[in-house]
């Protein structure tokens, strides 16, 4: 399985925010993760278009935009146009599921579904041939820096079941209180993409050597699986 490094730009620090994704991009990232949060479907506020539009010009890598909004499908258009590749919204705010992440396809990029740590696996089963990407919050969305929820572990591994079972090349990535002491287990568990915020941009050791600390845990404990 490949380990895919995405850090999330929420940890950075805006006032030097191109300088903090060419960091990133030049030292390994596979992703450039950008948390757009509206204060509602979440308990924070972020950016939107403007933000987004901005990393697209400091960065070639993929940008991928997770959206904790509600009724995300008013902006699934503005933020392509802003230059988002991938476009992950939550299960817990589309009671339309499977029409939201078709009109992200019909825009002409990959579409991934997000779901909260206490939400069950069940609810995104049907859709699963659906989406590019699963990704399992493993902290309650809203804030970086928070300690990972060790229970998700268990969603993680069965949700690699079931798309192991599928037979499609569904990414399944992990988000929140990812470091060098969880990712080994989250690896082991099935997730393959890894979103870190405060691990990457808050290392004392600087981002370079944070991401391949990232890196080589991952892959140091994934020869159990
Ligand atoms: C949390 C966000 C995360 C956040 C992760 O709601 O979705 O992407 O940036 O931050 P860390 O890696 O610091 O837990
Ligand atoms: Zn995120």
């Amino acid at each position: 399985m490949t380990v895919h490094i995405a850090p999330s730009i929420l940890a950075a620090d805006f006032t030097k925010l191109g300088e903090e994704v060419r960091a990133v991009s030049e030292n390994g990232a596979d992703s450039i993760h950008i948390d757009v949060m509206d204060g509602h479907f979440v308990p924070n506020l972020t950016f939107g278009a403007p933000i987004i539009s901005a990393v697209r010009r400091a960065t070639t890598l993929p940008l991928d935009v997770h959206l904790m909004i509600e009724q995300p499908e008013r902006y699934l258009e503005q933020f392509v146009q802003a230059g988002a590749d991938m476009l992950t919204v939550h299960v817990e705010t589309c009671p339309h599921l499977h029409r939201t992440l078709q009109a992200i396809h019909d825009l002409g990029v990959r579409a991934g579904v997000a779901l909260n740590p206490h939400t069950p696996f069940e609810l995104i089963r049907e859709i699963l041939p659906d989406v590019e990407r699963v990704l399992v919050m493993t902290v309650n969305p809203g804030f970086g820096g928070q300690r990972l929820i060790p229970r998700t572990l268990n969603k993680v591994a069965q949700i690699r079941t079931a798309i192991a079972a599928l037979g499609q090349p569904i990414e399944l990535g992990v988000d929140g209180g990812v470091d060098c002491s969880t990712i080994g287990e989250l690896a082991h568990s099935g997730a393959d993409v890894f979103v870190a915020g405060s691990a990457i941009f808050g290392a004392a050791e600087g981002v370079a050597a944070a991401i391949a600390a990232l890196r080589a845990a991952a892959a140091r404990d994934r020869h159990t699986v």
